[in-house]
């Protein structure tokens, strides 16, 4: 079975959904209920269990995943999906602003798989933490955040050093330009839309199922040999930095092979 934390929207719901087709039960871990329909059914059927709970809030979690080992069965599998922003530049963003982001992005998951791999380590498994392309790149008026995932991509490295003797695999997941409820305020006008578009190589936004496959890949036997890594999805941005270079003959480049 699986805890996949901000599991109610977005990219969390997609990994729930993506989970729940491949036979497995889940406990979604979030402040607040699902609204979804799709998932308020899958409660109903039995496969999704919902638990209010803070990422933050050490005595929550316990309390949280000792109900899941006996509600739900002895856990397999730990996503580490919440997160927020908090856009500000860093010569006047606030000391609680940057708290908060730091506090919910990497203690957050420090905090989870902490307490998750008491379990874990009984019998192998997987945690994946979802990061972003802002961990591997700065992104400008997105300090905390930046830094946070950046954080998240170095937790990784040491959970899978320190958990491998346990079989316990850690990856991340560092997803692109992905439309979730997160960003729907900005995508959802057609200007922004086409220009963020027509920047990723691939000239499209990412969906979060995109994200979801690239997490049920990395729990699945199939990735029984990787730990440690960071995966970037994408379709080519953070790569691309160079097609940006005005004056360069990009398409009509020749080559000198
Ligand atoms: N959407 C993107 O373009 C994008 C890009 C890169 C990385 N990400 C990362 O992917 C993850 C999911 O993002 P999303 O776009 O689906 O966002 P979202 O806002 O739709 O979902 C985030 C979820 O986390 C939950 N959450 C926030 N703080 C929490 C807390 N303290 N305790 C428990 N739950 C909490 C929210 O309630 C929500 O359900 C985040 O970590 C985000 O940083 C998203």
């Amino acid at each position: 079975m699986a805890v996949v934390t901000g599991g109610r929207r977005g990219i969390g719901q997609a990994i729930v959904e993506r989970f729940v087709r491949e036979g497995a039960r889940v406990g979604v871990f979030c402040r607040k209920k699902a609204s979804d329909e799709t998932l308020q059914q899958l409660e109903k059927q039995g496969t999704v269990f919902f638990y209010q709970v803070d990422v933050t809030d050490r005595v929550m979690l316990e309390e949280a995943f000792a109900r899941v080992n006996k509600e739900i069965g002895e856990l397999d599998i730990l996503v580490n999906n919440a997160g927020i922003t908090m856009p500000g530049r860093l010569e006047s963003l606030k000391e609680d602003q940057w708290d908060r982001v730091i506090d919910v992005n990497l203690k957050g998951i420090f905090l989870c798989s902490q307490i998750a791999v008491k379990t874990l380590k009984n019998k192998g498994g997987s945690i994946v933490n979802i990061s972003s392309m802002s961990g591997m790149e700065p992104y400008e008026g997105m300090g905390a955040y930046s830094s946070s995932k950046a954080g998240v991509i170095m937790l990784t490295r040491q959970m899978a050093l320190e958990w491998a003797q346990f079989n316990v695999r850690v990856n991340a997941v560092c997803p692109g330009i992905i439309r979730t409820p997160l960003n729907e305020y900005l995508i959802a006008d057609p200007e922004i839309h086409a220009a963020r578009a027509a920047l990723i190589p691939m000239k499209r936004i990412g969906k979060p199922t995109e994200i979801a496959n690239v997490v049920a890949f990395l729990v699945s036997e199939e990735a029984s040999y990787i730990t440690g890594q960071a995966v970037l999805v994408d379709g080519g941005l953070l790569g691309s930095i160079q097609s940006h270079i005005k004056g360069r003959p990009v398409s009509k480049a020749k080559n000198s092979c």
